[in-house]
Formats: C-alpha cells, structure tokens, sequence
C-alpha cells in the first residue's frame, strides 16, 4: 500500500470526471486535462467553494440545509472538501486496533469517509444520506475507481433514527464525518446527538468501532465534547483520543476545545481552489472520537506516566510548553531549555496528536515541569493505535 497522500493522488481524475459531468455546459474545444483545472474551471470552483465555506463554516447558514442538492455546491463539495474529509478520515481510521471488514458511513454525502474506509481495507461500505444526488455522485465515483459501494437514503431527524435500519446486520466500522453538527440544532441537541450516536453503537459488531469526525472550529468541537461527556456517563468506551476515563477536561474552561492534525500535504488541486477562493491554507485539522462496541470495556492505559499532546509547542522565554490530556486530566508539561539532553530532546519535536509517556517531573503552576532526569518517550505517534497495557 502506498501512502494516504498517493492514495488521493488516485482520486483525482475520478473526482474531476465526476464533477466535469455535473456541470451541464456542452464544451468545445480541446479535451480538459484528466488532473487539473482550466482556468475557467477554477473560477467557477473557486466560488462555489467560498459560498460553502462561508455557509459551513462562518456564518453556518448552509448547516442542515440541503446544499448537496444544489450541483454546484455538490461540485465544490468533491473538489474541495471531499479531498480533506478523506484525509481526516484516514488520519483517524489509522488508530483503529483492526482493519474492519464491513462498514457503514452515515451522512456520507458523495463519500469521501466511505472511500477512505475503503482505501484503508474495509471489504464493502453502506453509504447513507438524505442527498439522493449526493449519493448518485458517491455510485459514479465508486464506478469510475471500481469500489464496492453500496448506497442508501436515510434521514435520521425524519424517520425513527436507525431502527430496522440494516435489518439486523452489524458492521465492524460506523463512520458519521462532519454529520453530527448538522443534526438537531438548538435545544436538546447534545442529548438527541448522544441518542442516535448510541443507536448507531448497537449497530456494530463485538469489537467494532464508531467513528466520528467534525470541523476543527471552537464551537463544533466543543459540542462534540458535550456528546462525548453524555455517553461517557452512560458507560460508553472512548477509544480515541480521550486518555481520560472522566468528564472532558476541556470543557471546563469556555475558550478550551479539543482537535487533532494530521501532517499530510492536500493535492495541488484542494491547495488551488483554496488559494483562488482566497481560504487560508487547508491543514489536516479535525474533531473526533473513536467509540468501542458496548461491552468491550474500558483498557488500561499504557503504564506510566502518559499524556496525548493536545496543543501545538507553545514556546517562551527559555522553555517549550505543550498542553497534554492523559489518565489525570488536561495540563502543561514544560521543559526548560536549559534542561533538555539526550534523554528527552524528544520533547522538542512532538506534534499534536503524539502519545508520550514522561518520567522524572515536578509539579509546577497549572501543569507539571520536566527536569534533566526526565525521559520523554512517544508511545504512539499521532495517528497510531494507542497500545494497551497488556499488548507486547
Ligand atoms: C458536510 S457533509 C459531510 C459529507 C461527508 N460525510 C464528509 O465527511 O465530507 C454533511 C452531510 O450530512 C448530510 N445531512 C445533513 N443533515 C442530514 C439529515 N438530516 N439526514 C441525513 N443526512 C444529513 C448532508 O446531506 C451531507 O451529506
């Protein structure tokens, strides 16, 4: 298997084919190029691309509203952010403890997340949306790429969630990517969230997992966290990338919220369209949560000391300070400068996302601080599965 990045690069045209035959324009002229745009093209692209940005991520008018009915938007969706959400999704399906087998993308839209189960090794995926044009565009991509997609409309907010939804068939991977925030706005939502979250737990096979990812903005991310609290309370296991069996720490602070970011370049073409549409550069940057199947229970965290990395390096004045969220909650790990050895240069070059395990520190203002006898060991690199405690 090549790299995530190559495996895109493999979308491309599929995705550019795709959207050439969304637009209704008869062309004259000499073929288009298979992997890039014309620059009439991009124009075009390039303001869909800031209506939908400006509808999903500023002003959120577009949130729940049908915008993938609309072939314009739909187009902006599969050049822009379909590449992203891919990423995400392979960014986080990375950390599952197993390749899954069957999988179920709900919210799919035109099914970035469903390919990129795919693409990471899942067998057959069930897309389901509200968008019969979204799903039209997902069964033109599976056929232009050759991948076993299934598809399936399904509105959760219109009929009884998911009851009888699969008549009884269970999948290893359930994924809902940027799907959640759009559902149930206002009041209630969290608990009405939570409810078809737990309904989508039943779904799964023993051991399988439910996946769920969201923008990278203050406000999303934190209303995830709301979610994530509520099942907690309930007894549901987080795989990822909670450390912290408790009430998310990160919401006991208004202005805290929580993000992971994966260090993969976008294609040419999403870093174009962004430039054109004048967004600020695409970066990996997501919300999610991995749940267990009910019943599996909690595992141990790795032994020791152990903190995910849950900022980027904060530097100051003769020290570099991350913040971490492990086993005894959220806090700033320090290292000052003058301390650093062979030992735990490491500290130096962690990214966000990277389990480390510390040893040797002190306590010291809202956090703890490292010493010269500290070592700094990455446990898991972002991305990777956390292991457990009885693994080898
Ligand atoms: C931002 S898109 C996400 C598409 C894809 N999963 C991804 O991660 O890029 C949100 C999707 O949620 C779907 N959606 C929004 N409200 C919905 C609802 N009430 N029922 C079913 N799908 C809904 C939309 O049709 C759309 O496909």
């Amino acid at each position: 298997m090549g790299s995530i990045a190559d495996d895109l690069r493999r979308w491309v045209p599929v995705l550019l084919a795709t959207w050439r035959g969304l637009r209704r324009e008869v062309r004259r002229g000499p073929r288009p190029p298979p992997d890039a745009l014309l620059p009439e093209e991009l124009r075009e692209v390039a303001a869909a691309v800031q209506r939908l940005s400006l509808g999903l991520t500023r002003d959120r008018e577009l949130a729940g509203a049908r915008y993938l009915d609309d072939d314009r938007l739909l187009g902006a969706y599969l050049l822009f952010y379909w590449p992203v959400s891919y990423l995400q999704a392979r960014g986080v399906l990375s950390e599952l403890p197993g390749r899954p087998r069957s999988a179920l993308d709900l919210g799919s839209g035109p099914g970035p997340v469903a390919f990129a189960s795919l693409d990471a090794g899942a067998a057959e995926v069930l897309a389901a949306d509200r968008s019969a044009r979204a799903l039209a565009a997902a069964r033109r991509l599976a056929t232009g790429a050759g991948e076993p997609l299934s598809t399936r409309e399904w509105d959760p907010q219109r009929r009884a969630g998911l009851a009888g939804f699969a008549g009884g068939r269970r999948f290893d991977l359930i994924t809902m990517g940027h799907l959640v925030n759009e559902l149930f706005q206002g009041e209630g939502a969290a608990e009405r969230r939570a409810a078809l979250l737990e309904e989508a737990l039943g779904l799964l096979a023993p051991g399988g997992s439910l996946v769920v990812i969201e923008p990278a903005l203050r406000d999303t991310s934190r209303a995830l966290l709301e979610v994530r609290d509520l099942l907690v309370a309930r007894g549901v296991t987080v795989r990822a990338p909670c450390l912290f069996r408790g009430a998310c720490p990160a919401l006991v602070r208004p202005t805290d919220w929580c993000h992971a970011e994966r260090p993969v370049e976008v294609p040419r073409l999403v870093e174009e369209i962004g430039r054109r549409a004048g967004l600020r550069k695409e970066a990996v940057k997501m919300s999610y949560l991995v749940l267990a199947a009910p019943g599996e229970g909690l595992s141990e965290p790795p032994a020791g000391r152990v903190f995910r990395i849950v900022s980027e390096p904060l530097p100051s004045k003769g020290r570099l300070r991350y913040m971490g969220c492990g086993p005894e909650g959220r806090m700033g790990l320090a290292l000052q400068e003058k301390d650093v050895t062979e030992r735990n240069r490491a500290f130096e070059r962690l990214l966000r996302g990277d389990v480390v395990e510390v040893t040797a520190t002190e306590p010291r203002g809202d956090g703890i601080r490292l010493s010269a006898e500290s070592d700094v060991r990455v446990v898991a690199a972002a991305g990777r599965p956390v292991p457990r405690r009885s693994d080898p």
